[in-house]
Parts: structure tokens; C-alpha cells; sequence
């Protein structure tokens, strides 16, 4: 403290006023108070940082990914390759940082909801409500995770985090601090249990919340829900603008007579023949039409006279012909749809029946999963962001029995989308009944949501279709040596394809290989002195490359390719991955 003393200089000069003994009393003083400030809570959040193993470890080690092959399910070549990723997401948000920063557009998560019923694993020991740092593991846990998942958003991505009552509030200011207020979009509430929980103290909690962040709520856009069977039947007409119904003209209930509002009542003209409006009496054959109602009572219009004539103009104030003569009428418009409300109920989010139940069906045995979303609830926050975009990337990393991606593969089943998906999870046995969550309920669900299966009364059901690849984390020393930078190289093949998303082998050579999807090739150096190889292999292929070639150093190696630029993107590794490491394990 003293030595930072000695740097700073003193807020007080001497002057002519004041003297030196002064100046030091008023600087000591102002010394005093910043001190005084300093240790007053600062308004926020604050919570005791919890070191967490498994990202420790990260100092030592470094994530990579690993396919499992036996699990890669292909049933259309045409569709996207969908990732299921089995291990901490910790892990497999580092790794996403390097192969998909920017790449995300919603991110729906449904974390441990911190209940203390030992279903949450922290430093591989569950945690109970005895524990007292159980608030303070949570937030620094989720922290982490967070600050990692907000890099992977594009510009106008989102954020949907679901809680309920224990945490909402650490929650809400968790997200206000990682992604800023400014950027918080909406809370919604969804009844997800409608039966209430009656174990509760005090009232049967029957909601819980989801929460809306954009990476920039600016550039964020949410997606109108298209209109329900009330409101289709209400809006009945439509012109080129939009669908519409027709109100009264004549304004009824308060404020409606005309002492209240005399300057709304002025005569308006009506062509006896053509039903055209206009201001001023245009001819004999133009009907003066005021608004008195029935019982001779004089009354108000709705607009005031500048707007009637602009909505006259329009083709927003019209008049129809009915059994007691004419009638003056305004456009009431409603766009294509309507803004989603923010409490939604409906059986259909019950998260039993399409949840638990659902579950069962699709695995063909009960009680195997006790907390999955409804995967209407799922289906329908995600069309808030992504229902027009149908190339979209949606990510999970808290996928538990899979919602997420059985959401996506049904939206896509609805309108014939491209929308792919992310899933990550841990490999834990969460309730208890021998049943692994990665293995043995998220995987074989999606399988069976792709390929098709019995229910549990033996009714078939018909697949959706999709490609699944599926990995698992793994790890490389972390100490910088050129053996290390060899080794990660070597183990980096895997989250290269995912970067590039270019998964089809179309070359493996000892030094290099090269894979493509339907847009560009990928080619994976590992030994410099391969270049010329390299070079001769993909002279007769068209199309674009991505090309990694190993260097010890941050080499481009751009000479060597100056011959054939244009078809190829350079880029060092492993430094391009320690890059992102190193920022992440800092
Ligand atoms: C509440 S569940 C999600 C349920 C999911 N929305 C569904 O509908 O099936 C949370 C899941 O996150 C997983 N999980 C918890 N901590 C994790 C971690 N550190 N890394 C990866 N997954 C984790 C748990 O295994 C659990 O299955």
C-alpha cells in the first residue's frame, strides 16, 4: 500500500492559500475516505469465488475433442451434422470458443436449479441445502460458464436461461452482469407443472421462468407469433397493407358526447353512389354524415379532424352501406402476427406429460429422467428467435435428456429447415436409477427421434431424420513444449472439422489429410515438409480450402502458398487454438 502511495501524485497542491501542513491533512483525509468507500458494498452481486476443479485443471490441461465413431448416426447426407459433446461444458465451451466464437444464435440452457436436493454435482461431490457455500458455488460455477457462452453469440444472438424460485434472483443479476441490463430482452413465465407443487411450504409453485438476453438486445429481433383461431376470425379482412377488422367510427362509453370532446365532432361526406369520404361537401350527391347515435344523442368521432382526413386518405376510414343507411368505419390492423405475451399457459408445457412421459415413450421405460422440459416449451422459445431463420445454430449446454436438440429436428420437420444443433452435456447418473444421461437417455433419444421407434404399447413412430455425430473431452499437457504443440496438433483434427463443419474424409495421408461439406474442403497439415504433397494432392480439386498447417511459432507459411492464394485460407496451429486458451485459462 505505502509503495502505491509513493506513485500516486497528491489530489492537493500548495498555493498561495493554503500551506503544506494543509495540504497533507487534506490529502490523508482524502485518503481516508477513498479507503472508507472502497470497503462499502457495490451494488451487484457478490458472492465467495469457489475454485473449481475442473477448471483448475485447465492450468495442466487442455480440452480437445474426441469422436466416438460408433455413435455417429448419418440417415441424410443432405441435412447438417448435428454434435452431441459428452463431458463438462466447461470443457466444451473452451473448445467452442475456438470452433464456434460468433457462430450461435440461440443458446438455451436449463441449468441445476441449486434446490439442494443433491442433484448438482460441484467438484464431483453433489450439493445439498446443508451446504453453506452451496449460493456462492452456484454463482461462480455459472459464471464461468456464462462469460464462456456469451463469446460463442453472434451479434443478434440470444440467450434463454430457464430457473425457478431458488435461484431467479442471483440468476437475474448473474445475466445482468455478464450480458448487461440494457441487453435483458424479456422474463417469461410458463406453467410447467399446472398440478402446483404441493410439497412447497407456502404455495404450490406451478411456473418458472425463462430468461431473455441478446449479446446486443439492439440488433436482436423477436419473432412475431402468427395469429390464433380468435384473432384470425376477428381480423377477417385484408388489403395490401395487412389483415384487419372494422371499428366504429363513432366513439361509445366515456368520454364520448360531444361537449367532452367538441373538436371530434365535425360532419364528414359521403358519395351517395361510390361510398368515397371526403372533408368538404363535394357535390348534392355527397350524404353529410355526423355522429349521432341511435337514440339522437350527438357524440364524438374517434380522430380528431387532421387524422380523419389522413385516414380518409389512406383508405383507413371507410363507409359501409347497412339497413340503417351509412356507417363510418375504421381500419383497426394487426400484422401477420402478434408479439408473444410473457406468461404463457397451456397444457401442452406441461412438463410431465411432454416431458417425463415423453421421455418414457421414447425410451420405452418409465422413470428414467425426472426433470426434462416440456419439448412444446422448448419448441416454442425457440421459435421466438429462430422461427423464420432456418439455418439457425442452436446450443445446449445443460442438454440433460436432449429437449433441446428434439426441438430442433421437430421445427425443422415443420417448415423443412436446416437449423442445426449443439448439444453438451456431463455423463452423470442424475436420479439415481443406473441410467447415464449423455449415454444412455440423451443419445438413444435423439437416435430414436431420427430413426424412428415403438412407444412402450407398441405403436411406431416415423423418424424425423438428421445426422448426429457424438464426442467426448479429452485432454493434452498443457505445458507449451514443442512435443506438447505436436501432440495437440495431432489431437486437434477432430475440432478443426467442427470449425469448419466439414466432416466427409477425403484424404488421409501420414502428414496431412483433407475433408469437405457441400461448400468448402478443410486440409490439416501436420509436418511443414508435407507442403509440397499437399500441394500436388488438391491441385485438381475445385473449391476453397481452409488450410491448418502445424508451426511451432505463429508461421503463416503464406510464401509457400503464394502460387495458389486464391483457394486458400492459411491458418498456424496449434497457436490459432493456444490463442483462444490462452485468453480463456488466464
Ligand atoms: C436440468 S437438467 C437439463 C434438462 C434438459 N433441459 C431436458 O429437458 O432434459 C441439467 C443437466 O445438466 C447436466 N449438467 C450439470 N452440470 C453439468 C456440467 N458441468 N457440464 C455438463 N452438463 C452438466 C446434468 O447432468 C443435467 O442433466
Amino acid at each position: 500500500m505505502a509503495k502505491d502511495n509513493k506513485k500516486r501524485s497528491p489530489v492537493v497542491k500548495p498555493n498561495a492559500s493554503t500551506s503544506g501542513l494543509e495540504v497533507e491533512k487534506l490529502n490523508a483525509e482524502i485518503e481516508r475516505l477513498k479507503k472508507e468507500l472502497k470497503k462499502r458494498k457495490k451494488y451487484g452481486l457478490v458472492w465467495e469465488p469457489k475454485d473449481e476443479e475442473v477448471i483448475e485443471m485447465c492450468k495442466e490441461k487442455l480440452p480437445v475433442l474426441k469422436e466416438v465413431k460408433n455413435k455417429e448416426i448419418i440417415s441424410d447426407k443432405d441435412k447438417p451434422v448435428n454434435l452431441l459433446i459428452e463431458g463438462d461444458n466447461y470443457h466444451a465451451l473452451s473448445v467452442l470458443n475456438y470452433t464456434h466464437a460468433k457462430k450461435v444464435d440461440v443458446i438455451y440452457i436449463d441449468p441445476p436449479y441449486n434446490t439442494g436436493s443433491s442433484k448438482w454435482i460441484y467438484n464431483n461431490k453433489y450439493v445439498d441445502s446443508e451446504d453453506a457455500f452451496r449460493h456462492s458455488k452456484w454463482l461462480s460455477f455459472m459464471f464461468k460458464r456464462l462469460k464462456l457462452a456469451r463469446n460463442l453469440l453472434k451479434d443478434n444472438g440470444v440467450i434463454i436461461c430457464t430457473i425457478d424460485d431458488y435461484e431467479i434472483h442471483s440468476l437475474g443479476l448473474l445475466m445482468d452482469e455478464v450480458f448487461g441490463e440494457n441487453n435483458r430482452m424479456s422474463i417469461l413465465v410458463i406453467e410447467s407443472n399446472p398440478r402446483g407443487r404441493t410439497s412447497n411450504a407456502f404455495f404450490a409453485t406451478s411456473h418458472e421462468y425463462y430468461l431473455f438476453y441478446g449479446r446486443n438486445a439492439l440488433k436482436c429481433k423477436i419473432e412475431e407469433q402468427p395469429l390464433n383461431e380468435e384473432q384470425s376470425a376477428a381480423f377477417k379482412y385484408k388489403d395490401d397493407i395487412s389483415y384487419y377488422r372494422l371499428l366504429p367510427m363513432r366513439k361509445s362509453g366515456a368520454a364520448s358526447r360531444r361537449n367532452e370532446r367538441p373538436k371530434q365532432f365535425y360532419p364528414i361526406y359521403v358519395n351517395k353512389d361510390t361510398l368515397k369520404l371526403s372533408m368538404t361537401k363535394l357535390s348534392k350527391n355527397w350524404e353529410e354524415l355526423l355522429p349521432i347515435d341511435e337514440s339522437g344523442e350527438e357524440r364524438v368521432w374517434k380522430l380528431g379532424r387532421e387524422n380523419c382526413e389522413k385516414y380518409i386518405q389512406s383508405g383507413d376510414v371507410v363507409a359501409k352501406r347497412g339497413r340503417n343507411g351509412i356507417k363510418l368505419y375504421q381500419k383497426d390492423r394487426i400484422k401477420s402476427g402478434r408479439k408473444p405475451k410473457t406468461m404463457w399457459i397451456d397444457p401442452k408445457y406441461d412438463a410431465s406429460a411432454h416431458g417425463t412421459n415423453l421421455i418414457a415413450e421414447i425410451l420405452g421405460k418409465r422413470n428414467i429422467f425426472e426433470y426434462p422440459k416440456s419439448l412444446y416449451a422448448v419448441i416454442d422459445s425457440l421459435k421466438t428467435i429462430i422461427r423464420s431463420n432456418k439455418n439457425a445454430l442452436v446450443l445446449d449446454f445443460f442438454a440433460g435428456s436432449g429437449t433441446t436438440g428434439h426441438a430442433v429436428l421437430e421445427l425443422n420437420k415443420e417448415d423443412g429447415g436446416s437449423r442445426k444443433f449443439i448439444l453438451c452435456t456431463s455423463n452423470e447418473d442424475n436420479n439415481g436409477n443406473g441410467y447415464k444421461i449423455a449415454t444412455d437417455i440423451c443419445y438413444p433419444r435423439i437416435r430414436n427421434i431420427i430413426k424412428g421407434y415403438q412407444k412402450i404399447r407398441g405403436e411406431k413412430v416415423e423418424g424425423l431424420s438428421g445426422n448426429l455425430k457424438y464426442f467426448k473431452t479429452n485432454f493434452v499437457n498443457a505445458e507449451p513444449t514443442d512435443k506438447n504443440k505436436i501432440k495437440l496438433t495431432a489431437e486437434a483434427t477432430e475440432m478443426l472439422c467442427i470449425k469448419e463443419g466439414t466432416f466427409e474424409k477425403v484424404l488421409d495421408q501420414k502428414n496431412f489429410k483433407v475433408f469437405k461439406n457441400a461448400n468448402h474442403y478443410t486440409g490439416i497439415i501436420f509436418d511443414q515438409a508435407a507442403i509440397p504433397a499437399f500441394k500436388k494432392a488438391i491441385k485438381h480439386i475445385k473449391g476453397k480450402f481452409s488450410v491448418y498447417v502445424f508451426s511451432l511459432g505463429d508461421e503463416t507459411f503464406d510464401d509457400e502458398f503464394k502460387d495458389i492464394k486464391q483457394k486458400v485460407q492459411l491458418s498456424p496451429i496449434p497457436e490459432a487454438i493456444l490463442r483462444v486458451y490462452r485468453r480463456i485459462f488466464k
